[in-house]
């Protein structure tokens, strides 16, 4: 009975995913839409506690960093001036045998084909969605679903230097849904068509761009392992060459998390230096310059951005978390006749926080089960489950990682107390209900 080394296979996560309403994939009514997925109670759950502790940890604990909400669509001057119409293209070939089409920048893509050598020359193929705004489809009315959230900070910065007495060195945040058109859509939540970026422009005094650069890079190692849960060995540092580098950036630094298929981008840091708020004071008309309280002086400041994809940061999550139990480790015997998997969450981003497990459907045991759950719910994300037998419902629970399963036996209607059950450790301890809330609080504050 041991917990086993190795790690899940993406199979392993999606099934999960799917069989437990975390993921699933959007419209499969209509035969599904590729690179788009929904997210079930659990998912949804668990999508909004990792955005909830990207924002506490980017937003709420930091004196220096507001955070924003901007619109999804933007009208095509503001993508000109950001540079995306022009720039934010991806190399499209097409196979002259099958048409499939791939990313001719991804070499492991066009290898896996059987019709390699095959293909078309590279064409440049935009990656923004186009739609309309107005009552007619006229060139004018063109507008674009945004691929980044970074435009709503830099076209906002005035309102914010104005209204919230904001000096440099300082950072404006935002979490939201972004869109592109992807011309390959694969791993899962890894490359989707609609996600969800948590990333930050810090406005930086020009002279002091390299240094901050270093300093939110090893930040946000620090947070991945600290608060995500991932450990150090599953990430390294990736320094993107001068010729890969996006239209913006003077330098990228990737976060690369190890997935089933090896190495890939799971976070990154630009230093996109003054260029969008250059481009947009020059498209627009209107100064854009931060004015120093102390010299008078002004200029443009450069920024840092760290970015990331909360769905690959689930993705992460769940393999990190994913661990197999050979041999299973439950006390029933219909339960541990085969290998076990508890999902290892960090606590405080489990979807279930607190099971309540009443230990048969008798009246006296249930209705002390909702007293219970009358106490614990206003605090914590409860799921009361009275189905089949204790092992297989301790089972249910860790394979979606509930930290705790709360248990109502026939002598807690006696004594008022309750055997809680520790996810990790399975130590067990009798706690009187009227202390379980305040026990419950100390261990997920
Ligand atoms: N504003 C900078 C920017 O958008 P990016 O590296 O293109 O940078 C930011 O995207 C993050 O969004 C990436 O680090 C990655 O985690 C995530 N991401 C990018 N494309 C994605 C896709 N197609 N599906 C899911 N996540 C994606």
């Amino acid at each position: 009975m041991s917990d086993a080394v190795v790690r899940p296979t993406m199979e392993a996560i999606v099934n999960l995913a799917k069989r437990r309403g975390f993921v699933f994939p959007s419209q499969e009514l209509y035969g599904g839409l590729g690179g788009f997925y929904d997210f079930g109670p659990l998912g949804v759950q668990l999508k909004r506690n990792i955005e909830a502790m990207w924002w506490k940890t980017f937003v709420q604990e930091r004196g220096d960093v507001v955070g924003i909400e901007s619109a999804i669509i933007g009208r095509s001057e503001l993508w000109r001036a950001s540079g995306h119409l022009e720039y934010f293209t991806d190399p499209l070939v097409e196979c002259k045998v099958c048409h499939e089409r791939f990313r001719a920048d991804k070499p492991e893509e066009l290898a896996a084909h059987p019709h390699q050598g095959q293909f078309t020359d590279p064409r440049a193929f935009q990656q923004m969605f186009k739609t309309f705004v107005g009552l007619t489809e006229a060139e004018e009315n063109t507008a674009y679903l945004r691929p980044e959230t970074a435009q709503g900070m830099f076209t906002n910065f005035e309102n914010i230097v104005s209204t919230m007495r904001m000096r440099l060195p300082f950072g404006i945040a935002q979490i939201g849904k972004s869109f592109r058109n992807e011309i390959t859509f694969r791993n899962f939540l890894f490359r989707m068509r609609e996600f969800t970026i948590a990333e930050l422009e810090y406005f930086v005094k020009p002279d002091t761009g390299d240094q901050v650069f270093e300093e939110w890079l090893a930040f946000m190692e620090r947070v991945l392992t600290e608060r995500f849960g991932l450990s150090p060995e599953n990430l390294r540092r990736y320094e993107h060459p001068k010729d890969t580098l996006a239209h913006y950036s003077r330098r990228t630094v990737d976060i690369h998390y190890h997935f089933p298929w090896g190495w890939d981008e799971l976070w990154g840091i630009a230093y996109r230096t003054d260029f969008d708020l250059a481009q947009h004071e020059k498209a627009s008309g209107k100064q854009l310059r931060y004015r120093d309280p102390e010299t008078n002086e002004t200029y443009l400041p450069h920024v840092i951005e760290p970015t990331g994809g909360i769905e690959r940061l689930f993705l992460a999550i769940m393999l990190e978390a994913y661990t197999v139990i050979e041999g299973g480790r439950t006390t029933t015997t219909e339960a541990n006749k085969d290998e076990e998997v508890v999902l290892k969450l960090p606590k405080a981003l489990a979807p279930v926080q607190v099971a309540i497990l009443p230990l048969s459907k008798k009246e006296a045991l249930l209705g002390l089960t909702q007293e219970v759950e009358a106490l614990v719910r206003p605090q914590f994300t409860v799921d009361v489950d009275a189905a089949g037998s204790i092992g297989r419902r301790y089972r249910r629970q860790d394979e979606v990682g509930t930290p705790y399963c709360v248990t109502v036996d026939f002598d807690s209607v006696e004594d008022k107390q309750v055997t809680v059950r520790d996810r990790d450790t399975m130590a067990q301890e009798r706690i009187p209900i009227a202390s379980l809330r305040q026990w419950l609080t100390e261990r997920f504050a």
